[in-house]
């Protein structure tokens, strides 16, 4: 078999594999030319995919049932019905252990991490996991007479006059980005969801804040150096970068060990760091402008 021949039959076996099948091709493309330039025969090769795709998807982390939970949204905005759109929207962040522990802090999270940026008028979510879902708990929404239309009886159509947001998501997983766009659809936003590796390809879009959440650590990990150049390429005015305060298995706390390890990672630059701690997440706000 060719070397081409031999990494086509090592995206085909893993693309139509059940657990990491909805990976996106080109990040599975990419660790495909590289497990057959380390090994002779397709099915360590095969093995050596599923391994990195393991660490890079973190499936264990949880997924919502994206059909039932897109068609429990249509209904849900076909009859106006805010408190059902949110309890959905919560359920989905539920069903995912980054937004899980991020529940209990959501409208304080985002209302201190903007009274530092300024209410963003575009976002980049990198990585994004289910984190979008979050968009009615971010502040976002349209303001009338000088209040948050949020608390009181906001119909989704106001919802949909969030005002010009440009809110770019970033993952690789290619029904967890068609369900976001759904959502945004819903919602009366542009479908700016894509799959795309950003390991790969840094993106592109200019915007105000940049999201990289929770998975820092991880990427530096499975993309061994390139957490920095992701930081410098942003075109983003403010990068928030999270970090886990507790360990997922071991209960341990993390703050000091990623205190220092984000420090290390923009050293050199004399961008103003803002750091902000709640409770299971450490959040650093980095101003690029
Ligand atoms: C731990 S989750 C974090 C989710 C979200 N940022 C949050 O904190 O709620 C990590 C996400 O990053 C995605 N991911 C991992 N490597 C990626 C890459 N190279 N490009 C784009 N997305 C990636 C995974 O598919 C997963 O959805």
């Amino acid at each position: 078999m060719s070397n081409e021949a031999e990494v086509e039959a090592v995206v085909t076996a893993v693309k139509q594999s059940t657990k990491y099948g909805d990976t996106s091709e080109a990040t599975i493309r990419e660790l495909a030319a590289e497990a057959v330039r380390q090994h002779k025969k397709s099915k360590p090769a095969i093995k050596a995919v599923r391994a990195r795709l393991h660490s890079i998807m973190a499936p264990y982390l949880g997924d919502p049932d994206y059909p039932a939970a897109a068609a429990r949204l249509d209904a849900a905005f076909a009859a106006h019905d805010n408190a059902a759109i949110e309890a959905i929207c919560h359920d989905c962040l539920h069903a995912h252990l980054s937004t899980r522990e991020r529940l209990p802090i959501l409208a304080e999270f985002y209302e201190r991490i903007f009274a530092i940026t300024g209410r963003p008028q575009s976002i980049l979510d990198i990585a994004c996991g289910l984190n979008p879902l979050a968009l009615r708990w971010m502040g976002l929404e349209a303001v009338s007479d000088g209040r948050s239309v949020r608390g009181q009886l906001a119909v989704s159509s106001e919802w949909g006059a969030v005002p010009d947001l440009k809110f770019y998501a970033y993952d690789i997983h290619e029904p967890r980005i068609a369900f976001i766009n759904h959502y945004f659809r819903l919602e009366g936003l542009p479908e700016l969801a894509k799959v795309q590796d950003v390991a790969m390809d840094f993106p592109q879009e200019a915007a105000d804040v940049a999201l990289f959440l929770k998975e820092m650590p991880r990427f530096e990990r499975n993309y061994g150096g390139r957490g920095r150049p992701l930081l410098e390429a942003l075109r983003a005015n403010f990068l928030v970068i999270s970090y886990p305060t507790i360990s997922t298995h071991g209960g341990r706390n993390l703050t000091n060990r990623y205190r220092e390890f984000m420090f290390q990672l923009i050293q050199g630059h004399d961008w103003p760091v803002t750091e902000l701690l709640f409770d299971g997440e450490l959040v650093f706000v980095i101003d690029k402008r």
